[in-house]
């Protein structure tokens, strides 16, 4: 497994960037399952240059590792400003979103619009990667549509520009999350690219995770919405101990209580409650509660009910 940079990952799984989900406490629960690597959700960097404290509460906190804080925007003297902020915090790598489809991001000509404006896109990484002295990636799709599909272009200007690695999420942005990512794009990619290639899109059980690492030979796998309400799939595929369902959600609960207060957590943890919930036989009884929670002890109430 290469490093990326000059970062050494202890195994090729790493935890996507979902805005609105990858906080610290999920982090933390996917490193407790052996993830090599977390991203941070995508980080405004004109928030950051503004000293927008909603952007920097999004970030990592003190002391986590390996961390890669991603940032979006258009502007490449922001960017490079904001991400010599998160080097200076203590990010071990920096990435670049070019990949996000929202409109709210890719209307600012930020993300996925950046495929769209490929000079702009090579600007933006020249300046971030002269700033920087950590490794830098960059998330991608496969253009904006399949009319504009550019990844092999943009990425191999990329490589040019020194960018460490490059993430794929095989999609075009007009497709937003519908249909299936096409993985025989990534082996392109593999085919022309000296630096490490990671691979993001529909991995949903272990077994998915080594077919897509030895079908299409990327070097690192990009986990998501698959890993939400199912951390084991991690454990499967390392081979480690299993953890304990109810404990495991009762810690995942807890990680985030000490990170967003107890009323915050348990609004937060509706969106993982449901799919933990799959894993029971009375899930359907139980959606109602787990939709009321207000705290660790209607937590546990629950947890006692559930049918293993
Ligand atoms: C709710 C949600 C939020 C996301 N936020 C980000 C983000 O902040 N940055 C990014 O690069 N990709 C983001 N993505 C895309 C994921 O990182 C990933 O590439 C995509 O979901 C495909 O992988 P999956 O099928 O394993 O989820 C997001 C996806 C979802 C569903």
């Amino acid at each position: 497994m290469p490093n990326i940079g000059s970062v050494a990952l202890k195994n090729n799984i790493i935890l996507a960037p979902l805005a609105g989900v990858s906080d610290y406490p999920l982090r933390q629960l996917s490193r407790d399952f052996g993830v090599g690597l977390t991203y941070t959700e995508m980080i405004s960097a004109e928030g950051i240059y503004r000293n927008n404290h909603k952007s920097k509460h999004f970030t990592f906190v003190k002391n986590e590792h390996p961390i890669c804080a991603q940032i979006f925007g258009n502007n490449p003297d922001v960017m490079a400003y904001a991400a010599s902020y998160f080097e200076d915090q203590g990010a071990d790598i920096i990435d670049i979103n070019f990949g996000c489809p929202v409109p709210k991001v890719a209307k600012q000509g930020s993300g996925a619009a950046l495929a769209r404006n490929t000079k702009q896109a090579v600007a933006i990484i020249s300046s971030v990667r002269k700033a920087l002295s950590v490794p830098l990636t960059i998330k991608m799709r496969l253009g904006w549509s399949a009319a504009e599909e550019n990844y092999l272009e943009l990425s191999r200007q990329a490589e040019k520009e020194g960018v460490n690695a490059i993430c794929l999420h095989p999609r075009y942005a007009t497709q937003m999350y519908t249909g299936q990512s096409n993985w025989d794009k990534l082996l392109l990619l593999k085919q022309q690219s000296k630096i490490p290639i990671i691979g993001s899109g529909d991995i949903k059980k272990s077994i998915d995770i080594t077919n897509h690492l030895s079908q299409y030979g990327a070097d690192y796998i990009m986990i998501g919405r698959g890993l939400l309400g199912n951390p084991w799939l991690i454990s499967e595929y390392l081979q480690t101990p299993p953890k304990h369902i109810k404990d495991t959600i009762e810690l995942h609960f807890k990680y985030m209580v000490d990170f967003h207060g107890e009323a915050k957590a348990a609004k937060l943890f509706r969106k993982f409650i449901s799919k933990y919930l799959k894993h029971f036989s009375n899930a359907k009884e139980l959606k109602g509660l787990g939709n009321k929670l207000s705290g660790l002890l209607d937590l546990q109430n629950l947890l006692g009910l559930i049918n293993v």
